[in-house]
């Protein structure tokens, strides 16, 4: 069963307490205990001292009188109250004793007796049927030429004691119980008031949905716990936020990109359904159609290729791929368009060098790489690949001389549907999908693709992708 924090804080706040409650009663009665027995062992030894020194005259001969009680109220007067005495022979025989022990006789162990025998004095507790158990010294008189001559017990019974522990219980029993209510309800308190930001944040959490993601917590405290939980929620929102953004942002784009080739296509078969011109212009209307079409399709391919790279992203196929053997066939399918459009294309460094991933993918990355080198860079102009191996990763740069890029469009150009001449682009029947592809696929790789360049004078994009090696090892 699942218990709420409150719960569970409450119920160990009052545990602790009621476990040090119970240990420090215990302690507490042990040395009351302990310092009872102390003072009523000083006062039993202090009687047998003295009864000793009135039963041994000084020849030697153990002097009993008639009535034992007579003697023991002259000499001892008011403080043998409450003691018990009693004299036993060398062999234990019970001589005299005090007649406060009515019938009974305090009993003496085999092991208090042979202790006695070596001049060893026993204090012990002991029961006798129908009383209250005693604290009793046994104390053995020695005579240095006759050995033990007689023993000397005095006790003392343990009721007084009994009774204050006994009360003493009762009252710590009920002072536990009573702490234990008020701790409880101070903690069940206390807890709610200490929990009261968390419920405050699940409620303003609660409240924040797709709708309103520019909303955040409060945050009374944020140094404290509560105050670092609720920055860190709001930085969550907020990392939401900017993905709702970007996916409306791209939903938007998307469908404004596809509206446009419609756009024209509807307007064109307008045309040629009103029929004015003949069939050359019809034909017209038809190519152009196609060329709409194609576009479309073009757009709707790349779109798919992302947000299937979006979902593939952990599912990669991870085989070896000779990225010079990629760059070659690029190349030579570059050669001819490159030719055409009077643009020198060239491999300066094509070093040997295996990667692990997927060979379709990085196929695609270099094309749309060089497409745009080709594509932006003018009649007369050049453009240079080379693969080289840097630190573990195999470098690819792909370098032109054509129209650049500029430090404000820099920044953007792997956005989607980014195109820095948006007029310009669309002649060449640009997306703004091709270098954001580029980018998810190095990324996906685990490598990198940066683009530099000076307007006008040319750019190099350079993607680094690990070496197979360098992958295995990692
Ligand atoms: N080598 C380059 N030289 C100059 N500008 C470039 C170069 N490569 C890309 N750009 C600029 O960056 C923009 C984005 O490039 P990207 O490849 O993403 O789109 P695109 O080439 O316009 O369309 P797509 O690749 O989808 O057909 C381009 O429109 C272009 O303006
Ligand atoms: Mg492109």
């Amino acid at each position: 069963m699942a218990f709420s924090i409150r719960t569970r804080l409450t119920f160990w706040y009052v545990t602790l307490l009621t476990v040090s409650l119970i240990g420090f009663g215990v302690a507490f009665s042990y040395s009351l205990f302990k310092i009872f027995m102390y003072r009523m062992d000083n006062q039993i030894t202090s009687v047998a001292n003295m009864m000793v020194h009135t039963v041994l005259k000084p020849t030697g001969q153990i002097f009993l009188p008639n009535d034992f009680d007579i003697i023991l109220e002259r000499f001892f007067g008011i403080r043998t109250s409450g003691n018990f005495i009693q004299v036993r022979d060398a062999h234990g025989g019970v001589l005299a004793k005090s007649s406060n022990l009515e019938g009974a006789t305090m009993p003496i162990s085999q092991d208090t007796y042979h202790a006695a025998l070596n001049g060893f004095i026993s204090y012990e507790v002991v029961s006798m049927a129908g009383r209250y158990p005693m604290r009793v010294i046994t104390k053995p008189i020695i005579l240095p030429q006759k050995g033990m001559v007689a023993i000397v017990q005095v006790g003392e019974s343990l009721e007084g004691v009994q009774e204050v522990l006994r009360s003493l219980f009762y009252i710590y029993v009920l002072a536990i119980i009573l702490a234990v209510i008020t701790a409880s309800a101070v903690g069940w308190f206390l807890a709610r008031k200490a929990l009261k930001p968390v419920t405050e944040i699940t409620d303003m959490a609660r409240r924040i949905g797709a709708e309103n993601l520019n909303e955040r917590l409060n945050i009374a405290v944020p140094q404290d716990e509560i105050g670092r939980l609720a920055s860190t929620i709001n930085e969550m929102i907020e990392r939401l936020e900017k993905s709702f953004k970007q996916i409306k942002q791209f939903t938007a784009d998307a469908s404004h990109e596809l509206k446009t080739p419609l756009t024209i296509l509807k307007g064109e078969m307008e045309i040629a359904l009103r029929g004015k011109g003949g069939p050359e212009h019809l034909r017209e209307a038809l190519k152009s159609s196609l060329e709409e079409i194609d576009r479309m399709n073009y757009i709707v391919r790349n779109l798919l290729d992302l947000a299937k790279m979006d979902v593939e992203r952990e599912a990669l196929p991870k085989e070896r791929v000779s990225l010079d053997r990629v760059l070659t066939e690029r190349f030579e399918h570059f050669r001819r368009p490159a030719l055409d459009s009077g643009v020198h294309l060239a491999i300066l460094r094509n070093k040997h060098a295996v990667v692990c991933g997927d060979s379709v993918r990085l196929g695609q990355l270099l094309f749309n790489l060089i497409d745009n080198a080709v594509k932006y860079t003018p009649h007369g102009g050049r453009v240079e690949l080379s693969l080289d191996e840097e630190s573990g990763k195999a470098v690819v740069r792909v370098k032109d001389t054509g129209v650049g890029i500029s430090p404000e469009d820099l920044p953007y150009i792997f956005d989607r549907f980014y195109r820095v001449d948006k007029a310009r682009t669309r002649d060449v029947g640009g997306a703004g999908l091709g270098l954001s592809i580029c980018k998810e696929i190095a990324e996906s790789h685990g490598g990198t693709l940066e683009a530099a360049s000076v307007a006008g004078k040319g750019t190099t994009f350079t993607a680094a992708l690990p070496l197979a090696g360098a992958v295995a090892e990692a």
